[in-house]
C-alpha cells in the first residue's frame, strides 16, 4: 500500500480495480461481494450498463460549462429531480453531501435574517448526527469525536438528544432558531431511525414556528429506504432537502432543494459552485433518477431489504443484537467489535483455495461497512440479486462465527 496519502482514512488492506453489479475485483482479480455499496453511492451496483452508457456518451459530448451559461443534461437533471422530490420547487447543484448542508446552513441564516433581523441564527441538529466534515457541516455534526482538534467552528448551533420532543420543543426556541437540520434515519452513527411521533413533532414544532425543517437525505434519500425521500414515509413535509451519495450512482454531485417557503432566498451572487451540476454527473443523475422515481423498482428495494432484515432477525446469530433500519438501510449491533468483521469479510478473499470454488480460485470476500464501534452497517446495492443477498448472508455467518 502506498503511504502518500494523507492518514486521513482507516483503511482495509485491498485496491480494487474493477466492478460489475454487486461484485468488485482487486488488482490480482479476487472477487468481493459487496455490501456497501461505497456508502450509499453505488446504488445501481457497478458498471450498470444505462449508467455507463450515458457517461461515455456524455463525456465525447460536454464535460463542463461554467456557471454564465446552462447545460442542456444539467437542466434535465435539475428539473427531473426538483420533481421528484415532493414539495420541492428550486435546486443548488453541489458536489458532495457536505457542500449540500453547507448550502442548507446559507439558506436557514438569510431566511431568518431578512424575515426577522440580527440574532435569529441558531441551528439545531440532533446529537449523534453526521452532516459532513467541512467547518459548517462539523458545526453541525453531534458527535464529539469528530470536532476534536478543529475548533473554532461556526456558531450558532445547539445539539439535542434524539427521541426528546421535549428537549426539541425548548432548543427550538423562535426567538433565537433558524432551522433544524436532522437526517430521518441517522447513517453513520448506527443507523439510527426518527420515531414517526418524533418527526411529526419536529415538523409540527418548525411549521408553527416558521422555522425551516431541514433533512439531510444525503444516505437515506434516492430510494435507500424503500421511498424516494426517507421523510417520504414519515408523511412530513420538510423545507430543505439535501442529497448526495446515490444521487448520481458513483459520480460526485451533491443538491440542496428548497420548497415554497424558502425557494427564493438565495439570490445573484449569494452562492456557487465551480463544478455543482457538471455534465458528466448530471448524465449519471438522470439514469439514477430513472430508476429510483420508478414504483416498481423502490418495491423491489423494500422487498429486498424486508428480505434481508428478516434473515438478520430469523436466523439468530448469538452475536448479531438489535437489528434497525429500512429498505436497503439497515444495522445490525454485533457483540464484540465490528472492525474486525469487516477485515475477515477482506481477508476471506485471500485465503488459500482450499475448499474453495471449482477451478482452485479463492473463496469470495465481503464487503462490510461499520457504523460506530460495535455496528454493522449494511448498505447493498439496489440492483442486487436474491442469490447473492443469500451468499452474502452465508457468509457472514462464517465471519461471525
Ligand atoms: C447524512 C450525511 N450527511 C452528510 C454527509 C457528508 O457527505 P460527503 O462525504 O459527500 O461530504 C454524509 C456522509 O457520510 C452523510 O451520511
Amino acid at each position: 500500500m502506498t503511504d502518500v496519502f494523507m492518514k486521513t482514512y482507516h483503511r482495509l488492506p485491498v485496491s480494487f480495480s474493477r466492478g460489475e453489479g454487486a461484485w468488485l475485483f482487486d488488482v490480482q482479480g479476487r472477487r468481493y461481494l459487496d455490501f456497501g455499496a461505497g456508502i450509499a453511492v453505488n446504488c445501481l451496483g457497478h458498471g450498470y450498463p444505462p449508467l455507463v452508457k450515458a457517461i461515455a456518451e456524455q463525456a465525447a459530448r460536454l464535460n463542463h460549462v461554467c456557471n454564465y451559461y446552462q447545460a442542456d443534461v444539467t437542466t434535465a437533471f435539475a428539473e427531473k429531480l426538483v420533481g421528484a422530490c415532493a414539495g420541492m420547487r428550486r435546486v443548488f447543484m453541489a458536489n458532495s453531501g457536505s457542500e449540500a448542508n453547507e448550502g442548507a446552513c446559507k439558506i436557514a441564516r438569510k431566511y431568518s435574517l431578512r424575515k426577522y433581523g440580527p440574532g435569529r441564527h441558531r441551528i439545531v441538529s440532533l446529537q449523534g448526527s453526521f452532516h459532513g466534515r467541512t467547518i459548517t457541516a462539523l458545526s453541525a455534526t453531534g458527535q464529539e469525536k469528530f470536532h476534536r482538534d478543529f475548533g473554532p467552528f461556526t456558531e450558532g448551533f445547539l445539539f439535542v438528544p434524539p427521541g426528546d420532543i421535549e428537549a426539541l420543543a425548548q432548543a427550538l426556541d423562535p426567538a433565537v432558531t433558524a432551522a433544524l437540520l436532522l437526517e430521518p434515519i441517522q447513517g453513520e452513527s448506527g443507523i439510527i431511525p426518527q420515531s414517526p411521533a418524533y418527526m411529526e413533532a419536529a415538523a409540527r414544532l418548525c411549521a408553527e414556528r416558521d422555522i425551516l425543517l431541514m433533512v439531510d437525505e444525503v444516505q437515506c434519500g434516492m430510494g435507500r429506504t424503500g421511498s424516494f425521500l426517507a421523510s417520504e414515509a414519515y408523511g412530513i413535509q420538510p423545507d430543505v432537502v439535501t442529497l448526495a451519495k446515490g444521487l448520481a450512482g458513483g459520480l460526485p454531485v451533491g443538491a440542496v432543494l428548497a420548497g415554497e417557503k424558502a425557494a427564493e432566498v438565495l439570490e445573484s451572487s449569494d452562492h456557487g459552485s465551480t463544478f455543482g451540476g457538471n455534465p458528466l454527473a448530471a448524465a449519471a443523475g438522470l439514469v439514477v433518477l430513472d430508476r429510483v422515481t420508478r414504483p416498481e423498482f423502490l418495491a423491489e428495494i423494500s422487498r429486498k431489504g424486508e428480505k434481508l432484515m428478516a434473515a438478520l432477525r430469523d436466523r439468530h446469530h448469538p452475536r448479531l443484537k438489535e437489528l434497525r433500519g429500512r429498505g436497503l438501510m439497515i444495522g445490525a449491533d454485533i457483540d464484540g467489535e465490528a472492525w474486525p468483521v469487516l477485515e475477515a469479510g477482506v481477508a476471506r478473499a485471500n485465503a488459500s483455495p482450499q475448499g474453495a470454488s471449482p477451478g482452485g480460485a479463492s473463496p469470495e470476500g465481503l464487503l462490510l461497512l461499520s457504523a460506530g464501534a460495535h455496528t454493522l452497517r449494511f448498505l447493498p446495492p439496489y440492483i442486487i440479486s436474491d442469490a447473492e443477498l443469500d451468499q452474502g448472508l452465508e457468509i457472514l455467518w462464517e465471519l461471525l462465527a
